[in-house]
């Protein structure tokens, strides 16, 4: 590689070089500023180096051609997507998917996206995204795994192993992708949870809880990272030197390339850093690679080359790394590997695709509630499917389904093939999504649900007339789809007013209810705790959650999905996450308040649902912990032991989660954190017994001066089926 790539760019001039690192757009979706013109005409002249949201072989094929045919240096392009949370086949929205803890589902999820992706002619996928979130104010939550470092760098692995392949193996076929994690970094630490909005936190804190998963993904040898649009110690991240060399290149070892994200240079002059040649000049030199749509490389790189702000070696560094990106993607050897006509009818939404789909989405569905055993429902009787949700196709998906069909199923279409014959299913819609139709609209992004013209009182009516006539009401109410993802952030994140309203009339008739949560944040339940009786958030499932949400309901697939991110009482809580820090005045346990301790006047300490939470048909105990030794050297382990037993009547998968506390440190530590989690099945009555090793590697930190260490002193270890119900024990590390 290293001669090839040399040898070509021997034979380049400078503009051919510039001209690898820009990414223009092309095709349907811009979600910024982005205006790229005459793509076609460019790609001749070798001033593009990909491109994104082109789809199909045909379409690939024409612009692929038009570069190594028409263009001098015929270098292959690359073409990105946002292929997020699968293809055609659609996946549970990326906090959805985490709540499976199921790292096989996640990678197997990336797989069938990257095989789905590359029939399409695409051979890049903007994704993982791994940006820990612990404000469910911001939109994009919903994008990544949660709150939780250490999960969020396994399923960082486990997707960038997914989409690329493992190892040697990575790219040796044409049904893997390039992976790019995002967005690098800290961006789900914006102020106030409003998207876009300043970051600002110390490194410590960077070091130990924010940068792990980009760093697994780096480590799992992911191929390509994004800059994120936030600033880091106020120098953009896309103008982080600090960020994007010292950090990624020289302390982590990544050898791949770096992308903007969409127009993050150009943006660089609204944070007030300088004009567009100014800042395309600082993006290079802090070690970007390539532009994503802004075009300030490719119009100011040259200028600021002849005026010293940039080196020729700058550039070329930039194009070597992207040329690699090709070279690694075997499209020196075959341009046109990606282009198989044949293959979109034989590898997209394929029924084998979907039914992994189904069970993945089945898997990531959390019982928050479930009041004398309401759920599942018997396949028998009359139901009422109730709520704007309820019937709403395009809302299925999610965020980020830039490939997904319009012909998937919705609720009440799933609810009807999965409830079997004995079964009579009546809709009534119950209200619209808001009162208000601006809000409704700015939560759409193309994918309205449709605003029922009839009144409040008319739609209610309706719902209720059909509840009366039914055994059992399903009320399916939350968000839209779009009410969370880019650009979404909500300052109220409770159910919308006059959904509320409809449950609560609902709840009058005294036919018991089911409350069918979509949303793609935690929202604030505090009064639906209280007042329905079974809840099941489904978050959005993907194409196949109409199907799964009934596979669920109906008793066919016991839930399993456990919380990754805290449900806050309130939006006063925010931000809320398990893994804090103990302060020098700790409320007491099990106290709401006490004067003059860390706590509030009006609500309690705790979310009302913590990390790793989640309810079961079953029920599962725990039996202490056992512990090979209590005293653990620097060389050895240790090894915690508990035994897990199904006490209840059904099969079912338990989620065991591993917390260490660390008690005493050179710097405060967290009053948990995870370490650990097997998920295991048991039959109803079976007992497994779970072993998780824990060796001083597990117990480093990154301490005041930032180095990795380990100290000596006293650990607690806890187990449990969430983060606040567990066993624990004490040892030492020496
Ligand atoms: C988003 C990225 C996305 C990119 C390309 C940006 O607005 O922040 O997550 O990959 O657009 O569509």
């Amino acid at each position: 590689m290293d001669k090839f790539v040399a040898n070509l760019m021997s034979r380049m001039t400078l503009e051919e070089k510039i001209g690898q690192l820009n990414l223009p757009v092309m095709g349907e979706i811009t979600t910024g500023e982005a205006q790229n013109s005459d793509v076609a005409n460019k790609i001749r002249n070798g001033q593009v180096g990909g491109l994104f949201n082109l789809r199909g072989p045909e379409k690939v094929k024409e612009m692929q051609q038009i570069a190594v045919e028409e263009s001098r240096m015929k270098i292959p392009l690359l073409f990105g997507l946002d292929v997020i949370h699968g293809y055609e086949t659609v996946f549970p929205i990326p906090l959805a998917l985490s709540c499976t803890w199921n790292m096989q589902a996640v990678e197997r999820s990336a797989q069938i996206a990257a095989k789905e992706a590359s029939a399409d002619g695409i051979c890049w996928a903007f994704s993982p995204m791994v940006d820990i979130a612990r404000d469910p104010r911001w939109g994009r939550i919903a994008e990544g795994a949660g709150e939780d470092p250490y999960l969020g760098g396994q399923i960082a692995k486990a997707m960038v192993q997914g989409y690329q392949g493992v190892g040697d193996s990575a790219f040796t076929s044409n049904a893997q992708i390039m992976a790019c994690v995002k967005h690098y970094a800290l961006y789900g630490a914006a102020e106030a949870g409003r998207d876009y909005n300043t970051v600002d936190m110390s490194r410590i804190r960077m070091y130990n809880e924010y940068l792990y998963p980009y760093h697994a993904a780096v480590e799992a040898g992911v191929g390509s990272v994004m800059s994120s649009f936030n600033e880091i110690d106020g120098v953009p991240a896309t103008a982080n030197h600090w960020l994007m060399t010292d950090v990624l290149r020289d302390q982590w070892g990544f050898k791949g390339f770096v992308v903007t994200d969409y127009t993050a240079i150009n943006e660089m002059v609204a944070h007030g850093i300088g004009d567009l040649q100014t800042v395309s000049a600082r993006a290079l030199k802090a070690g970007i690679d390539m532009d994503m749509v802004g075009e300030g490389f490719l119009t100011t790189l040259k200028k600021s080359l002849d005026e010293g702000k940039v080196t020729k070696a700058d550039i070329d560094q930039a194009c070597r790394l992207i040329l690699e990106a090709k070279y690694k993607l075997g499209l020196f050897d075959n341009p046109y590997k990606f282009c198989d006509s044949e293959r979109p009818k034989k590898d997209i939404y394929t029924p084998e695709n979907r039914a992994v789909a189904r069970k993945i989405a089945s898997e990531s569905f959390v019982l928050l509630k479930n009041d004398n055993n309401l759920l599942p429902l018997s396949k028998k009787g009359t139901i009422a499917v109730i709520g704007p949700l309820a019937d709403a196709r395009s809302n299925m998906v999610g965020t980020w389904s830039v490939a997904s069909r319009p012909d998937v199923k919705s609720l009440v279409e799933g609810l009807k093939e999965t409830a079997g014959d004995q079964v009579k299913i009546n809709y009534a819609k119950g209200s619209n999504l808001t009162t208000d139709p601006v809000l409704e609209e700015h939560g759409a992004f193309g994918r309205l649900i449709g605003r029922d013209k009839r009144t409040e009182e008319e739609l209610r009516n309706e719902a209720l007339r059909v509840a009366s006539q039914s055994d059992v009401v399903v009320a399916a109410l939350g968000e839209s789809a779009e009410f969370t993802g880019e650009s979404s952030s909500r300052s109220d994140i409770s159910i919308p007013d006059v959904q509320q309203r409809l449950l609560k009339e609902l709840l009058k008739t005294g036919k018991p209810v089911v409350l069918v949560l979509f949303t793609g944040r935690p929202l604030t339940l505090t009064w639906e705790n209280e007042s329905v009786p079974a809840i099941l958030n489904v978050w959005f499932g993907g194409s196949e959650a109409g199907l799964a949400i009934g596979d669920v309901l109906f008793g066919d697939v016991n839930p399993s999905g456990k919380l990754t991110t805290s449900f806050p009482r309130n939006v006063g809580q925010i931000p809320i996450y398990y893994n804090h820090k103990n302060t020098g005045r700790p409320l007491e346990k099990g106290q709401w308040f006490q004067k003059f301790r860390s706590n509030y006047l009006d609500v309690v300490n705790e979310p009302l649902y913590p990390f790793g939470y989640g309810l079961s048909y079953t029920s599962f105990t725990y039996s202490d912990i056992r512990l090979s030794v209590s005293d653990l050297t620097e060389k050895g382990e240790l090894t915690a032991e508990v035994t897990v037993t199904n006490t209840g009547k059904r099969d079912g998968a338990e989620v065991v989660q591993l917390y260490i506390r660390d008690m005493v440190g050179s710097v405060t530590r967290p009053v948990k954190e995870l370490k650990g989690f097997e998920k295991i099945f048991l039959k109803a009555g079976e007992s497994k017994t779970v072993q998780f090793k824990i060796t001083p590697e597990m117990l480093k930190f990154y301490n005041y001066d930032l180095q990795y260490v380990n100290e000596p002193g006293d650990f607690q270890v806890m187990i449990g089926g969430d983060s606040e119900q567990v066993k624990s024990a004490t040892f030492a590390l020496k």
